[in-house]
């Protein structure tokens, strides 16, 4: 795996896709590391936000050197990433954490699924991955985001709190409601969703792989700060430990408790 590495970046472009939802285009040589699933970690310029935030890769260009991430604007940190404009330059470290098991779908027949801000990061993934993909997705309402972009990489289906748009619910009630049938599922969304998600793989004997969310201080493993439950004992610690921001984000369902 790549060296971790803090970079300045520059912003290419940045506008609002939805509400509270921003869409920024990053110039930096990190895009060239970057593997589905991981994320990097971006520095607020404020006094009082001195650590940095953690965001999902959404797309990286190789070629192009240059990375995509979408974000909702949650607190300091993220409202001011909100006032960047081209030509403005943000300092990142990255690429941070593990990523999807791309190779773990190959052939077979894929869920990909995101809740909310949980999305972002499955459009990578639907790039990469070779097989033959759904991709589920969960709003609040009728103000979707990236959706479209990913209807180029797979079966695009919806499903809205209040019902505006798609099946009414969520995630798991487009499984219900199109019988739709998976051998491996990958998914990224707030945590009663990937609970939701490993009950119903379990149930099904289907393999899962999902990314967990924790609120993040180093970014690098350094402080503990985002540790989850394990199933297993870390053979290094010998505790049932793992820090999200290295031995995650993404994990196999069956080594994490949620
Ligand atoms: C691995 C990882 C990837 C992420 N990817 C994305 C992404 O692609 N797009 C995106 O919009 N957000 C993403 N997040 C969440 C994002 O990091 C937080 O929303 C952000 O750090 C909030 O910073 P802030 O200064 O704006 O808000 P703060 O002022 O720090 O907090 C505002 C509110 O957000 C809550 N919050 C802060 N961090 C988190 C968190 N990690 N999870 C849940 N709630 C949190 C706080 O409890 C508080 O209520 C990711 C988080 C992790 C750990
Ligand atoms: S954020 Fe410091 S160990 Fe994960």
């Amino acid at each position: 795996m790549a060296r971790k590495k803090k970079v300045t970046a520059k912003v290419i472009s940045q506008k609002q896709i939805a509400e509270q939802i921003f869409d920024l285009l990053l110039e930096t040589r990190l895009a060239k590391d970057a593997h589905p699933g991981q994320f990097v970690a971006v520095y607020p310029k404020g006094e009082s936000t001195l650590l940095p935030r953690p965001i999902s890769i959404c797309e990286a260009d190789v070629d192009k050197g240059m990375l995509r991430l979408v974000y909702r604007v949650a607190g300091k940190g993220t409202a001011e990433f909100s006032t960047c404009k081209a030509g403005d330059t943000l300092d990142i470290l990255g690429v941070l954490g593990n990523g999807f098991p791309v190779d773990k779908a190959k052939g077979k027949r894929v869920f990909l699924m995101g809740g909310g801000i949980g999305i972002p990061p499955l459009l990578e993934l639907a790039k990469a991955i070779d097989g033959r993909k759904k991709i589920l997705l969960g709003y609040r309402n009728k103000d979707l985001f990236l959706e479209e972009d990913m209807a180029k990489y797979g079966d695009v289906y919806v499903a809205t709190e209040d019902g505006s748009v798609g099946t009414k619910g969520n995630v798991m009630d487009i499984i219900r409601a199109h019988a739709l049938k998976a051998d491996v599922i990958m998914a990224c969304g707030p945590m009663p969703m990937l609970r939701a998600i490993k009950e119903y793989a379990e149930k099904e004997k289907i393999e899962a792989y999902i990314s967990l969310e924790e609120r993040m201080a180093c970014g690098v493993g350094a402080c503990l700060g985002c540790v989850c439950k394990t199933t297993q004992v870390d053979a290094h610690s010998h505790v049932h430990n793992a820090r999200i921001c290295t031995e995650g984000p993404v994990f196999e369902m069956g080594e994490v408790m949620i």
